[in-house]
């Protein structure tokens, strides 16, 4: 196996090869580069760190939930977030798109994760909140304002936003 590795960098790869089927090849950080795909970064640096977020929105894309919504969901919120400025910064919201989380009676379901790390609000961490696909923009503008102003999300929304999760105590 290890004979049949290329690496992406010293090989100068970094152009228009993609790797073909069969074809094992790593990037610089040690991950297996996908078929069909270059690792092609413009300003090569291994160690530059992720860019940061001060919350961060999973928002389920698969099957179900994928079909709550008729737009793309992802794409349509995070032009939201670019038009209030939340798409950079020390603010910053991320959305990633995600697969089942075995909550499709919720659906569409996105779970909102606070980065305790740096500055998001450890209240709002690991909530989960059902049926978003429901939400006009103004609603979606509204929870990501209360989310930069540090609000407590349970208090402005009430219960009902949210999925209960079973607590073992
Ligand atoms: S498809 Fe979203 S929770 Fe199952």
């Amino acid at each position: 196996m290890a004979s049949s590795l290329i690496n992406s960098h010293s090989s100068s790869t970094y152009g228009s090869n993609p790797v073909k089927k069969g074809e094992v090849r790593l990037n610089e950080m040690g991950s297996e580069v996908v078929e069909g795909y270059t690792c092609k970064p413009k300003d090569f640096d291994a160690s530059r760190p992720i860019m940061h977020y001060k919350t961060l929105l999973l928002l389920c894309d698969d099957e179900r939930c994928g079909k709550a919504g008729k737009i793309d969901k992802a794409t349509h919120l995070r032009d939201i977030l670019k038009d209030m400025d939340l798409n950079k910064g020390e603010n910053r919201i991320k959305i990633s798109r995600t697969g089942c989380y075995g909550a499709c009676r919720y659906r569409q379901v996105c779970q909102v994760t606070e980065n305790t790390q740096a500055n998001g609000e450890p209240k709002n961490n690991a909530l989960w909140l059902k049926h978003t696909h429901q939400y006009t923009d103004d609603e979606w503008r509204n929870i990501f304002k209360l989310l930069v102003d540090g609000k407590i999300l349970v208090n402005e929304l009430g219960d009902e936003a949210f999925i209960p999760m079973k607590v073992y105590s």
